[in-house]
C-alpha cells in the first residue's frame, strides 16, 4: 500500500488530459515508466476495490483445490459491501470462487461475481433469478485486472447494470488467472469459456434462487467467448442452455498472413501465445518496449496502464521481428484457440457495430459464414449495428438483445438457420456516436476510445484486433 500512496503524492494536480503520451522515445524506459505508473494512478487505481488484489484474501488459491471438480464451489461471499463497488442503487453483489479447468485439464481455481437486481424478473409464474452469464472483454493481462475487483464491473450500464435492472441475475467470471493467481491466457476463448460454463454450475449450486436455464452474452474478448460457450455447449453441454450473444467478438485473434500491428491487445497476446506455444518473447520484441510491458504487470496494470506504455508506439519501434504473427507457434495458438466453423449447441446472436473501430467487422463476417457452413438448422443471426462503434454498438442494440434474451426464457421458436439484418436508425448521420455522458467514477481511455473524451492526440493509436482469416 506504501507504494500507491507514494504513486498518488506524486501525481497529485495532474488531470488525465495533462498525461501527454507521445513525449515518450521508445527506448526511453525512466519515461515510459513515469507516464505508465502516472496513467496507472489517475484512471486505474481510482476503479479496484484493492489494490494490490493480493491484500484481499478472497483472491487467495485453496490449499485443498486439487480435490476439486470442475464448477465445484471453493468460497462464497453471499453479501459483498458494496460500498466498495459503483452498482447502481437497488443492486447487490455477492462472490464465489470455483473449480475450472485448465489448457492442460488440470485444476485451477477461478473468481466471479454476481450482480443481484432489485427483483427478479418473473418468466411463466417462476419466482427464480433469472440466468445471464456474462463474458467481459480486455480488461489486462494481470491478476489485478478483475472485472469482479472494479468497482464499476468494467462494462456498467453498457450491458451488466441494464441488465440487473431488468431483473436478471448477472454472473461475471473473471477468467482464470485474473483475480486467481493463475497465468491469465488472453484470448484464450475456449479456456474462458470453461470458466463462464463452470461459473454457472457453481454459481446455481450456492445460490438455489437462480435460474436452471440460462443465456450467455459477451462482448470483445467476450463476444469471442460467448461464442465458444455455443460451441462447448454442442460437444459437452451443461443443462438449461438456451442461447448465446456474441457482441463484437473478433473470431480470429491475430492475422497470420499480415506483420504484426502496435496494438497493445497484440502484445498481450504474444504472451499467451509464448506460454502456451513456446514463442520467444526476446527474440520478438526490443528489450525496452519488452520491460515496458513486464513492468505494467509487476504493478498490477491492466487495459490503460498498458495502453500508457506503448500507444505511440509503431510497430517497428516495439518489435524486433514484425513478422512474429507468421511464426508457428502463432499459427498453432490460432488453430487451437479461434472460434467458427465449429457447430453449436443452441442458438446463436451475433451483434456488430458496422463502423467497429476496435476488432473491425470482417472477423466477425468471416466466422459468422464459417459457422453457419457447419451449424445446420441451429439459428444463427448476425445484425450490423449501423454506423456504431465497438462499445456504442451495445447501447445502440439494447432493446433488441433485451428482447432475444427475453424470447429465450419464454421459449419462443427462432428461425432455423443462418440470416443477417441491418439495425439502422432513421436519424442515420444525425446519431450521437459517442459515449459522452460521465458516470461517478474515472471512465478508463479504452473505455471511451472514439469519445470525445480522449484526447485528440491520442485517436490515431491503433487498438485494433486484426480482422483477417487465418
Ligand atoms: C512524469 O510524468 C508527468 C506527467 O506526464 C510529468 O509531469 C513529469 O514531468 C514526469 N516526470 C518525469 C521524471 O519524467
Ligand atoms: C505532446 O508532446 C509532444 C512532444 O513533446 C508535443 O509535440 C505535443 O504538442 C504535445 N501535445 C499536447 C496536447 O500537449
Ligand atoms: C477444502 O477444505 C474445506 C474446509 O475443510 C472444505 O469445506 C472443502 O470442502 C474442501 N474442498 C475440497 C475441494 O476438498
Ligand atoms: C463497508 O465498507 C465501508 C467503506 O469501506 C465501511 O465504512 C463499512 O463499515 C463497511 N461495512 C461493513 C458492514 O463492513
Ligand atoms: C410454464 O410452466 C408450466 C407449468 O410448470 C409448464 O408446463 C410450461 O411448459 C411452462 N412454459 C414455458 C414456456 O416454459
Ligand atoms: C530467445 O531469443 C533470445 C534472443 O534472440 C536468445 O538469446 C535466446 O537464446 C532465445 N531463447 C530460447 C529459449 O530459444
Ligand atoms: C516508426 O517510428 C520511427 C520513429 O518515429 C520511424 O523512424 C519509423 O519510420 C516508423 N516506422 C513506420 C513503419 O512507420
Ligand atoms: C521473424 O519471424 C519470422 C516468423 O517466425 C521468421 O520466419 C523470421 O526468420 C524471423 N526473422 C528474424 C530476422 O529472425
Ligand atoms: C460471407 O458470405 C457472404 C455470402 O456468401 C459473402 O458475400 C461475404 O463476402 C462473406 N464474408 C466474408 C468476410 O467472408
Ligand atoms: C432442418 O429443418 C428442415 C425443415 O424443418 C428439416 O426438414 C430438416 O430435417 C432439418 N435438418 C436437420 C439437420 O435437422
Ligand atoms: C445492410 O447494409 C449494407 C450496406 O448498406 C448492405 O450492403 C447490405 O445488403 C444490407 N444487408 C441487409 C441484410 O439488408
Amino acid at each position: 500500500m506504501r507504494s500507491l500512496s507514494l504513486i498518488l503524492l506524486s501525481v497529485a494536480g495532474l488531470a488525465p488530459s495533462q498525461i501527454n503520451l507521445t513525449s515518450c522515445s521508445s527506448t526511453d524506459l525512466a519515461c515510459i515508466e513515469n507516464r505508465t505508473r502516472v496513467d496507472q494512478a489517475l484512471i486505474e487505481l481510482p476503479n479496484f476495490v484493492t489494490y494490490p488484489i493480493q491484500d484481499d484474501p478472497f483472491y487467495t488459491t485453496p490449499a485443498n483445490i486439487s480435490g476439486a471438480t470442475p464448477g465445484q464451489i471453493l468460497k462464497v461471499e453471499r453479501q459483498c459491501n458494496v460500498s466498495a463497488y459503483d452498482i447502481p442503487p437497488g443492486q447487490a453483489l455477492s462472490r464465489i470462487m470455483y473449480a475450472s479447468v485448465d489448457n492442460f485439464g488440470n485444476i485451477v481455481p477461478a473468481t466471479a461475481a454476481i450482480l443481484w437486481p432489485f427483483t427478479p424478473k418473473s418468466f411463466n409464474g417462476s419466482s427464480d433469478y433469472p440466468l445471464i452469464a456474462w463474458a467481459h472483454g480486455t480488461t489486462g493481462i494481470d491478476r489485478q485486472c478483475a472485472v469482479s475487483n472494479i468497482r464499476n464491473l468494467q462494462y456498467d450500464f453498457r450491458s451488466v447494470f441494464t441488465l440487473a435492472n431488468m431483473g436478471y441475475a448477472v454472473v461475471l467470471a473473471d477468467y482464470v488467472g485474473l483475480g486467481s493467481d493463475n497465468f491469465f491466457n488472453y484470448l484464450a476463448y475456449k479456456l474462458h469459456a470453461n470458466d463462464v460454463v463452470y461459473s454457472v454450475v457453481a454459481a446455481q449450486s450456492a445460490f438455489l434462487q437462480l435460474s436452471k436455464e440460462w443465456v450467455s452474452f459477451g462482448h470483445s474478448e467476450g463476444g469471442g467467448v460467448a461464442w465458444a460457450v455455443g460451441e462447448r455447449q454442442a460437444t459437452d453441454p451443461i443443462p438449461g442452455f438456451l442461447g448465446t450473444i456474441a457482441a463484437a467478438p473478433p473470431p480470429f485473434q491475430l492475422d497470420n498472413t499480415s506483420p504484426v500491428d502496435s496494438s497493445v491487445f497484440t502484445a498481450f497476446l504474444s504472451f499467451t501465445i509464448s506460454h502456451l506455444y513456446g514463442l520467444n518473447l526476446s527474440a520478438i520484441f526490443k528489450p525496452v518496449p519488452l520491460q515496458a510491458l513486464q513492468l505494467v504487470q509487476s504493478i498490477g496494470g491492466c487495459n490503460d496502464a498498458g495502453y500508457a506504455a506503448f500507444a505511440t508506439f509503431n510497430a517497428s519501434e516495439i518489435y524486433s521481428n514484425t513478422s512474429w504473427p507468421m511464426s508457428q507457434p502463432a499459427i498453432d495458438f490460432v488453430n487451437d484457440y479461434a472460434v467458427s466453423g465449429r457447430p453449436l449447441g443452441g442458438p446463436m446472436l451475433i451483434l456488430q457495430g458496422s463502423a467497429d473501430t476496435v476488432v473491425g467487422t470482417e472477423g466477425s463476417a468471416a466466422g459468422f459464414n464459417a459457422t453457419c457452413a457447419v451449424s445446420g438448422n441451429t439459428s444463427v443471426e448476425y445484425v450490423s449495428v449501423v454506423d456504431m462503434d465497438h462499445n456504442p454498438s451495445l447501447y445502440a442494440s439494447q432493446r433488441l438483445w433485451l428482447a432475444w434474451i427475453e424470447d429465450r426464457f419464454n421459449h419462443v421458436p427462432l428461425q432455423d438457420g443462418c440470416r443477417t439484418s441491418n439495425l439502422s436508425s432513421a436519424f442515420a448521420g444525425n446519431v450521437q456516436l459517442a459515449e459522452r455522458f460521465e458516470v461517478g467514477y474515472t471512465k478508463p481511455w479504452i473505455t471511451i476510445f472514439s469519445s470525445t473524451f480522449l484526447p485528440s492526440y491520442l485517436w490515431a493509436s491503433d487498438l485494433g484486433f486484426a480482422q483477417g482469416l487465418s
